[in-house]
């Protein structure tokens, strides 16, 4: 989704991207299911889902951010793509080759998306919250 460059942002932009969140973390739980339950099938399409829904969110995070002018947009990109490295990597790997994910490698997935929720996403929400009209 873009936004025009005169858009003015509302509370619902903020609710939006906190929905966002609860969805990641409910597809994050699928994966980690998945992983426990290790069908190559279920593990890559919970992987994907992830990853889907990940980069439409990270879309529709860098579409408000350019309109609103973020000054830090490009490392919070950089971070968007390194998370989605990561995702694409795990998919390729598990398509290519018998290797799962394991249980480490879901946990650091966890790990660096609620560091960039609690850090980065945090302070664009702070930042969002001073242009909500
Ligand atoms: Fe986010
Ligand atoms: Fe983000």
């Amino acid at each position: 989704m873009s936004l025009p460059s005169t858009y003015d942002f509302g509370k619902i932009d903020l609710e939006l991207i906190h929905d966002d969140h609860q969805e990641l973390e409910r597809r994050l739980e699928a994966v980690r299911h998945a992983v426990a339950q290790d069908t190559t099938d279920g593990l890559i399409e919970a992987l994907e889902r992830l990853r889907d829904y990940a980069l439409t969110h990270y879309g529709l995070e860098e579409s408000m951010m350019m309109s609103s002018r973020y000054p830090h947009i490009r490392e919070h990109a950089r971070m968007h793509q390194r998370l989605l490295g990561i995702l694409n990597r795990a998919i390729h790997r598990r398509r290519q080759t018998s290797d799962a994910p394991t249980r480490e490698t879901v946990e650091g997935i966890e790990e660096l998306h609620y560091l960039h929720v609690s850090t980065d996403d945090a302070q664009f929400g702070q930042w969002l919250s001073g242009k909500v009209v």
